[in-house]
């Protein structure tokens, strides 16, 4: 499936189209299969997203909340994207305890955790080995380097095919990652991306041909939707064609 890029003037215009596109996605998942699994990008672009949806009236007690990526730090600690998340959102709305799955980051190794949070994964999904489980929604954001999750530029994570999560590696600080074949499985892939300092990324990924390698976004092509929801700031460069798409 071809993926759908919406330009939108500004950050608060951009939240306000994928605030709605999101809840969309999520009341219609949960009509027709009775649950949405969604997991949750990190950094600073999406928070104001998250307290947008926290005001909105979604079905909570069906949804099923995983993240994508985790700084290797305590759930307290500034860093953490599990406490940016349950701050802005989850801690505002009614989702049961027993629908948030954070990635555990106590494990003294990091590939113990990742490989704990697999069977998270699997189990909360009821998708066993081989299967790759399919969540319905996954959120990214994108660096200005590229990547996304965190699956940095050439690093070990982005040739991991054989699990769902991986260890991955920013300056030497170890991650927690959702893996390139378990993002692919999703049915709807969501990319969030603001400002000029994403231009050169963007520009890269949406690139005919470039070094996925360096640019670790471009190889997010999912089985399902993959929307891309951009400011003017970041899109600014981009073909004509592809900001209409
Ligand atoms: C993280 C994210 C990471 C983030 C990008 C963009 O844990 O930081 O998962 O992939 O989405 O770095 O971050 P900003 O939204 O802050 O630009």
């Amino acid at each position: 499936m071809s993926p759908s890029i919406q330009v939108c003037p500004d950050l608060p215009a951009l939240l306000t189209v994928a605030q709605a596109a999101i809840a969309q996605i999520i009341v219609s998942t949960v009509q027709s299969q009775g649950s949405c699994s969604i997991a949750l990008s990190g950094g600073s672009t999406p928070k104001p997203l998250y307290e947008a949806l926290s005001r909105e009236a979604l079905p909570w007690e069906h949804l099923a909340i995983f993240w994508g990526d985790e700084r290797y730090v305590p759930p307290d600690h500034p860093d953490s994207n599990q406490r940016m998340a349950r701050e802005a959102w989850l801690d505002q709305v009614p989702i049961p305890g027993d629908r948030i799955f954070p990635m555990a980051t106590s494990a003294a190794d990091p590939a113990t955790a990742a490989a704990a949070y697999e069977q998270v994964l699997r189990q909360a999904l009821q998708t066993p080995p081989p299967d790759i489980p399919a969540l319905d929604v996954i959120l990214l954001g994108l660096g200005d380097d590229g990547h996304t999750a965190s699956l940095f530029p050439h690093t070990a994570a982005l040739q991991v095919h054989d699990q769902l999560i991986t260890v991955g590696e920013k300056s030497g600080q170890p991650r927690l990652t959702f893996t390139v074949p378990l993002i692919n499985q999703a049915r709807h892939v969501i990319f969030l991306v603001s400002g000029t300092n994403k231009q050169a990324a963007l520009s890269q990924i949406f690139a005919t041909a470039a070094d996925a390698n360096q640019y670790p976004a471009r190889l997010v092509c999912p089985q399902g939707q993959l929307l891309w929801f951009l400011d003017a700031a970041a899109a600014q460069g981009l073909p004509e064609n592809l900001q209409s798409a």
